[in-house]
């Protein structure tokens, strides 16, 4: 993946980022992805007063990807105000294999500008999958 895409995405992360509702945790998060015909998506996290109904900000941008139209992600972008780069909770971890490959790439990052690319297969391995086959 071009490292000008992995940019767009970051751009787009710390834009919808700024839409976070995390009254909670004040742990405002953004995710961009972009699928197989070059579209970008994003989401935030959206937390609610019954702490477990809040959902995480990749799980938004899974959503609107699959309300979009779209089915695959080529790549992942994560960004949060911490020490480290963010990387996906194990529920996303779980939630973004559902549409990605061995070799996709999900770069985690922080507000500082740190980056952590990782594949999908490093982040989860041996992921459930109920397909026949695993995935390529
Ligand atoms: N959160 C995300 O949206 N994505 C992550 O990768 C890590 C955690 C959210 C969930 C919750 O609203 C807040 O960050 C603190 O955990």
């Amino acid at each position: 993946m071009d490292d000008s895409v992995i940019g767009a995405l970051f751009d787009a992360a710390a834009k919808v980022r700024t839409h976070a509702h995390a009254p909670y945790s004040q742990f405002k998060v953004g995710a961009a992805l972009v699928c197989e015909d070059g579209r970008i998506f994003v989401g935030c996290n959206v937390e609610n007063a019954a702490f477990p109904s809040g959902t995480c900000a990749e799980a938004g941008a899974i959503a609107a990807m699959i309300a979009g139209g779209g089915r695959q992600i080529a790549a992942m972008a994560i960004l949060g105000e911490a020490a480290t780069p963010v990387t996906p909770c194990g529920a996303c971890r779980q939630r973004i294999s559902e549409f990605a490959q061995h070799q996709t790439r999900i770069v985690a990052g922080n507000t500082a500008g740190l980056r952590q690319s990782f594949t999908m297969d490093e982040l989860l391995p041996h992921a459930f999958s109920l397909r026949a086959e695993p995935h390529a």
